[in-house]
């Protein structure tokens, strides 16, 4: 293959930019695709000063028009002469609270991110007669409740099924095609930061807490050119979800082995199931990854802790997540370690220690 070539969607901004800056650094030859015009010429300027020697084309694109987006996916093919690699990253989140009686915006949540997603797959797949890859841009909301933005959620679990559903049809063909989705939690971009600075409380109750360690822009983008780059499938095979957890950890939830740790750091580590020798040390490898990146971004703010707040042998109703802050004394003098200990696992008698202790009437429960 000559130099391949990308679309990125809402390539603007935040992840989409960041992902196309990785791949202008890789020679890929681009067309960004964004709904804001200035902020596209913006980014496209930048890039093209920083990338001299690549080719970037840069076009004005609302992606719930569908034949809009295939006139700007056939005039990529046309100026390039194929299509290699499709990141489907354009998004936006809650259109106000669903059950408002008065919000019709709520929609345009699920145009934007799941009905212009798959018109961008089924787009793609059309005009990839090579093989490449589709990587879609959905969240970790695919997975976790999101209380304060269910159509939001409900719209990225969406776009994940649907790459589970349909990437097998796309790897058979000859050659093939692989279809994955890349699944963050939240990431230091416009989407959220806006919403930080606009609606303080609305942004707590969405992160749990405003001093969260956002994920960065470049690390997620990392992760994604990891994805498209890994054309044998070794790390992520087709129909591929990857979550990328705030500590930067990445898994794959729905891989057969459970939760199989495949690499962050922009994937370079081995994957691998526990078990025999090598996955024993691919698992160690894992661990002092979630370790390095751990130590390299500073002391947490605060730490979770479960906590039994009712006696009742159903854990999830008797259980909850609490957030506590690590105040100032905790920070270790120089020259001492702060040791973190995770449980991994609880069993009854540690269930009814705590719940004792709570009904005993003591303010620590956990
Ligand atoms: N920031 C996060 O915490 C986070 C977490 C998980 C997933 N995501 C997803 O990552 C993707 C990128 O988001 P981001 O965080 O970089 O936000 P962002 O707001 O910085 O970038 C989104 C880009 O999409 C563009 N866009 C919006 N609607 C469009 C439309 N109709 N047509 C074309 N372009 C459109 C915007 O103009 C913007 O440039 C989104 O799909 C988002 O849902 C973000």
């Amino acid at each position: 293959m000559d130099t391949p070539s990308a679309i990125i969607t809402g390539a603007a901004s935040g992840i989409g930019k960041e992902i196309a800056a990785q791949l202008a650094s890789c020679g890929c030859q681009l067309t960004l695709l964004d709904v804001d015009r200035s902020a596209l010429l913006f980014t496209s300027q930048e890039l093209s000063r920083r990338y001299p020697a690549v080719s970037i084309r840069s076009e004005t694109l609302d992606v719930t028009q569908a034949a809009a987006q295939r006139a700007a996916f056939r005039a990529h093919v046309e100026t390039y002469g194929g299509l290699q690699l499709v990141v489907l990253n354009a998004g936006i989140g809650e259109r106000g609270p669903f059950f408002d009686p008065a919000n019709e915006g709520w929609q345009n949540t699920l145009d934007v991110d799941l009905t212009a997603v798959l018109h961008g797959i089924k787009i793609a797949a059309e005009m990839m007669s090579g093989g490449g890859a589709i990587l879609a841009v959905a969240s970790a909301g695919a997975f976790f409740p999101m209380p304060v933005a269910p159509v939001y959620a409900a719209a990225k679990a969406g776009v994940a099924h649907f790459v589970r559903s349909s990437a097998r049809s796309l790897a058979s063909r000859r050659p093939p095609l692989r279809l994955m989705a890349l699944c963050p939690e939240f990431v230091e971009t416009p989407l959220v930061t806006r919403l930080m600075k606009e609606d303080p409380e609305l942004a707590r109750q969405l992160l749990g807490s405003l001093d969260i360690k956002l994920l960065s822009p470049a690390f997620v983008a990392s992760v994604a050119a990891d994805m498209l780059a890994d054309n044998s499938g070794a790390k992520y095979k087709p129909g591929a979800v990857a979550l990328i957890r705030q500590d930067g950890e990445v898994v794959q939830p729905h891989a057969r082995n459970g939760g199989k740790v495949i690499g962050g750091s922009g994937g370079k580590h081995r994957a691998g199931a526990l078990g025999g020798d090598g996955d024993r040390a691919a698992a160690i490898q894992a661990q002092r990854r979630v370790l390095a990146v751990w130590a390299v971004r500073g002391l947490p703010l605060e730490y979770k802790k479960i906590v039994i707040a009712t006696l009742s042998s159903n854990f999830r109703q008797a259980a909850r997540l609490v957030t506590v802050p690590l105040g100032p004394l905790l920070r270790p003098p120089r020259g001492q370690l702060l040791v973190r200990r995770v449980y991994a696992g609880i069993n009854a008698s540690d269930i009814n220690y705590s719940s004792g202790r709570w009904v005993g009437g003591t303010s620590r429960c956990a």
